[in-house]
């Protein structure tokens, strides 16, 4: 009998998913992206994939630094997976057809912020995302697969409870056995954001109108470095491992007194620590000096980074560059097990849409790329082998939420809403602004899916919703997720928070 199995999303998490699962016997596969392949978050990624090679480090110790990044919120046991199936998953990727960066006959290794070791392999310098896509997308040719690029899925579809297919723009249905969400981010909630245009929350809204539990949606990284220009083009987090410094609008290191890692310091507190630099110097971004570096290493080491600051006029090897945090990545998404099940059977969730626990309150850094890779290759043996499930931890997981997903008659504009989740639930936030913009939220008309563009409206105005309210319950600080009216953590163990979603009209 034949598995008919739909994948959604070209990051490296749908397609390691697709090209997993097209070398099984009697499985068809179709992969569904709402733009061109090579248009993911996946393409513009740049510092690398944090894996354990080196010599004199271990999975253990990976596994420490990603539960440390993570505030208390990491699930050890999906940590675990990560970080020991790491190599493999890397091994698979250098199989496909990814040419990692060599020195001295190895794997090169970068250093960034909160790991204990150099442990972050790269492609092309700084275009590690972009190696991986293209290599990945090479191997559909002749795997079987079939691709429909430039379609939008809307809605899962859901019978007796599973997921049966997805419903498509314009009406068509894709029947299947099991469908795979691996649709990416959210950084298009924000007006400042490192991610591409596709990335508008498809998948978690998607997912919440199919029924299926969210988590930990409160929880979205901001990264610390983006260039201060229209764009908000990402400085990786490399430059800074390179030895790259923060200073002030007087040109004095501030990273050094709120962290004894400075500049190295988890992204969430580099991130806040520029945030409240910035306010104290009248919003004026910081400045990164890479002057140190020399303009032959950062034109080798980072070369798209070089180039889209000297096409911006600067010369960031003589001089500071102004930047500035930018929304960079979703923590929380589609609550799966370690094996990418979400809570309606048949749907799977992998890469930044799904929420396996393992990132907890903040991601470590190039621990995304890893993600997708890892978990692309569980879901594709979970998807044959229903028997592979496994319980959720339940202790670690408070009672859903409930979102009542109606909306208003106000109008709905997509720039309004990225200006109210910055100001209300970016990387400072109180009761009274999350009260507020749920309140504007829930007044406005949910966009009518009859484009492209509106079926993105409409995920990212249902998501914003979910990412509100949950940041509105959640009444303490830990990661990512600051609360200016309850700056500490609880105490105790953390606990996920899951949300779905309810319809009263
Ligand atoms: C970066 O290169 O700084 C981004 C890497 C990541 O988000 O993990």
């Amino acid at each position: 009998m034949t598995t008919r199995v739909i994948v959604v999303g070209s990051g490296v998490a749908g397609l390691t998913t697709a090209l997993e699962l097209a070398v099984r016997p009697c499985v068809e596969v179709t992969l569904v992206a709402k733009a061109p392949l090579a248009q993911s978050n996946t393409a513009v990624a740049q510092g690398g994939v944090a894996v354990v090679t080196a010599p004199a480090d271990t999975a253990a110790l990976h596994v420490a630094d990603t539960v440390a990044a993570g505030a208390g919120l990491c699930d050890t046991d999906a940590a675990e997976v990560l970080c020991a199936e790491g190599p493999a998953a890397v091994g698979t990727l250098i199989r496909r057809g990814v040419r990692f960066d060599q020195e001295g006959g190895r794997l090169a290794l970068g250093l960034e912020a909160a790991h204990s070791h150099a442990r972050i392999v790269h492609a092309g310098g700084d275009a590690t995302g972009a190696a991986i896509s293209s290599a990945l997308i090479a191997r559909l040719e002749g795997s079987g697969i079939v691709v429909r690029e430039n379609t939008t899925v809307v809605d899962v579809v859901v019978e007796a409870g599973a997921a049966r297919g997805v419903r498509l723009l314009d009406g068509e249905v894709l029947t299947a056995d099991a469908v795979v969400l691996a649709t990416g981010g959210a950084g298009q909630l924000f007006p400042f954001t490192t991610n591409p245009a596709v990335a508008t929350a498809d998948g978690v809204a998607i997912a919440l109108r199919a029924g299926a539990v969210l988590a930990d949606l409160e929880f979205h990284q901001f990264h610390p470095t983006s260039l201060a220009t229209p764009g908000n083009h990402l400085v990786s987090e490399a430059v800074r491992g390179e030895g790259a410094v923060l200073i002030d609008a007087d040109g004095r290191r501030f990273m050094t007194e709120v962290h004894p890692d400075a500049e190295l310091a988890p992204r969430d507190i580099v991130a806040r620590g520029i945030a409240e630099q910035m306010a104290r110097q009248g919003g004026a971004p910081v400045r990164l000096d890479a002057t140190g570096l020399g303009a032959g290493f950062l034109a080798e080491r980072f070369p798209s980074i070089d180039a889209v600051v000297r096409s911006q006029g600067l010369d960031w090897s003589r001089h500071p560059i102004e930047v500035a945090p930018a929304a960079h990545y979703a923590m929380g998404g589609v609550r799966t097990d370690r094996w990418g099940r979400t809570s309606v059977p048949g749907l799977f969730a992998v890469g930044e849409v799904a929420c396996t626990g393992l990132h907890g309150a903040n991601r470590l850094a190039s621990n995304s790329l890893l993600e997708g890779a890892v978990f692309g290759e569980r879901v594709a043996d979970a998807v044959l082998e229903p028997s592979a499930a496994e319980p959720f931890d339940r202790a670690r997981w408070a009672a859903p939420l409930e979102l009542d997903v109606d909306g208003g008659d106000d109008t709905f504009g997509r720039t309004d809403l990225q200006h109210l989740m910055w100001s209300a639930a970016g990387l400072s936030r109180d009761a009274d602004g999350l009260q507020e913009a749920a309140d504007v939220l829930a007044r406005w008309a949910p966009p009518a899916t009859t484009d492209a563009k509106a079926a993105e409206d409409a995920n990212l105005w249902l998501v914003a919703r979910a990412v509100v309210a949950a940041a509105l319950a959640r009444t303490e600080s830990r990661g990512a997720h600051f609360r200016r009216d309850f700056p500490l953590p609880e105490p105790g163990p953390a606990v996920h928070s899951t949300l779905v979603g309810v319809r009263h009209a």
